[in-house]
């Protein structure tokens, strides 16, 4: 039974509050996002003190051991999980924000039931079961996404016939049941039917979405996440976790609608579009030609260019080249080229991959440039150099109306005066289609692994200058 809060309580959760919404716009930058992380520490740990405040612990042995496993586990993931594992680390969180969301929502049906008549009726009992109905499947959903990521389940889309028939009927049923539960709450044998077919919808919505598009979908998993605990909010009647979890909630959604749009695709066609099929084609391989350059003949083009921008993407993160990456920028800066850096909202595999890589790599801020403000500069530019991306720079998106990236905004690279390309073959990229950027006769395609092809061009730069 929800308790009266004592009145400090209101301002702490107050301050936690406005610390949330803080922290969600400096995070927004990279140039405040740590202040934001802090904001959003600070604002956490107001909200768990004031939440000890506001309710009588009966038990501080289970929240001390809670505390101590949550930290044993929570450190040593922060440290250990590389940059590109950011993804399924964050679909872990959500499993197990979503997990807590959902327990706490079944043990407050079945603690409640001597008193069912009087507290599980109307609207706290709608907001439980939403509460637990998104947890669970959150649950199930997130832990799946977090295998497709880490390749230990298959990341291709696992397909069939009425796949979305048999999805849409068992959801139906659990929705027949939580109406039945929130009219009739005292039915107690139907909670458990009702908790394992949200568990099961979790697995089955995410089977036939492709690993690649997992990113969009944590996003999805985040806003779901977030709606459970906001309806734990209601349930429990307790605001911070109203306002907290509506945050949470509303940002994964905006989070998934930027990167949809980003895509040039629809919510729906992430969700049952199996799109990640296409990558099927990626056994098919382009046999025209294409011209190919050596470490030093990129090496002399780059410093004879009066501006260069760089166009990173997935490949980078793979090849952990950020960091030469940096050397190779700082290089051409000292040379006196206008180095700068060309950020597409959904180069990598997560929202902002490119930006936490080159951050983590100490490219300064201000030589980051967002897609939109920077494809006017590429008609000026010397060179543009693309170092592991590929769709993103791909003119299908613009001219072939057949693509299944067209309309998707992209980096127009093709427009600088040379473009070079490092990559290690002629593969395609996520979308699984052949590039026409490679074929172009401004174009030098230069073989090879990012990092190992960067530390070669820096070797080259030295020599040159002594020359
Ligand atoms: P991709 O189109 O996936 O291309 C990456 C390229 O990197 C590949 O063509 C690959 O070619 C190359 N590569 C891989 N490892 C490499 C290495 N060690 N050294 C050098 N090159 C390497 O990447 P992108 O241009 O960044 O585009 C991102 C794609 O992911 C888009 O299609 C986007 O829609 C999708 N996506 C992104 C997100 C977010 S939020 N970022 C979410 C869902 C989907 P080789 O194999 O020949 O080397």
């Amino acid at each position: 039974m929800p308790q009266a809060m004592p009145s400090g309580v209101g301002y702490i959760y107050v301050v936690s509050a406005a610390l949330f919404i803080l922290s969600l716009k400096w995070m927004n930058s990279p140039a405040t996002s740590r202040r934001g992380v802090f904001a959003g520490e600070i604002g956490m740990l107001l909200a768990i003190a004031g939440t000890f405040l506001a309710f009588n612990v009966h038990n501080w042995t289970w929240i001390a051991a809670a505390f101590f496993i949550g930290t044993a586990a929570g450190i040593p993931i922060a440290y250990i999980m590389p940059m590109t594992a950011v993804p399924q680390r964050t679909a872990l969180s959500h499993a197990c924000g979503a997990l807590a969301a959902a327990l706490v929502g079944t043990a407050e049906f079945y603690q409640r039931q001597p008193h069912a008549a009087a507290e599980l009726r109307g609207f706290v009992m709608v907001a439980l079961i939403i509460e637990t109905l998104l947890g669970f499947l959150t649950f199930t959903g997130s832990l799946m996404a977090m295998g497709k990521l880490q390749e230990v389940l298959p990341q291709r889309p696992i397909t069939y016939r009425n796949q979305n028939f048999v999805n849409f009927t068992l959801f139906g049923i659990a929705v027949a049941l939580a109406v039945r539960l929130a009219l009739v709450p005292t039915d107690t044998f139907l909670f458990p039917i009702f908790a394992v077919l949200a568990l099961l919808f979790g697995v089955l919505l995410i089977i036939p979405i492709g690993g690649a598009d997992m990113p969009t979908v944590i996003a999805i998993l985040n806003s779901y996440a977030g709606l459970s605990a906001c309806a734990m909010g209601f349930a429990m009647d307790n605001k911070l976790l109203i306002i907290a979890g509506a945050l949470d909630g509303s940002s994964g959604l905006i989070l998934s609608i930027i990167m949809c749009r980003a895509m040039n695709r629809s919510f729906l066609n992430v969700l049952f579009g199996a799109f990640g099929q296409i990558q099927t084609r990626a056994g098919h391989v382009e046999k025209r030609p294409v011209r190919t350059a050596t470490a030093e003949e990129a090496a002399s083009i780059l410093e004879a260019a009066g501006s260069v921008i760089i166009v990173p993407g997935y490949g980078l993160a793979v090849a952990h080249a950020q960091h030469k990456l940096r050397e190779l920028s700082d290089s051409l800066s000292r040379r006196g080229v206008d180095v700068k850096f060309a950020i597409h909202p959904v180069a990598g595999r997560m929202p902002g991959h490119m930006n936490v890589l080159l951050a983590e790599a100490d490219v300064p801020y201000d030589r980051l440039f967002e897609m939109d403000e920077i494809n006017s500069e590429f008609a000026q530019c010397d060179v543009a150099l693309v170092i592991g991306a590929n769709d993103v720079t791909n003119p299908a998106a613009r001219n072939d109306k057949t693509s299944p990236i067209y309309g998707m905004p992209i980096l127009e690279v093709d427009k600088a005066r040379t473009v070079m390309v490092i990559k290690r073959s002629m593969s395609p990229g996520f979308a699984g289609i052949d590039n026409e950027l490679y074929y172009m006769d401004k174009t030098l395609m230069l073989f090879g692994d990012a990092k190992a092809f960067v530390t070669e061009i820096l070797k080259e730069l030295p020599a040159r200058v002594g020359a």
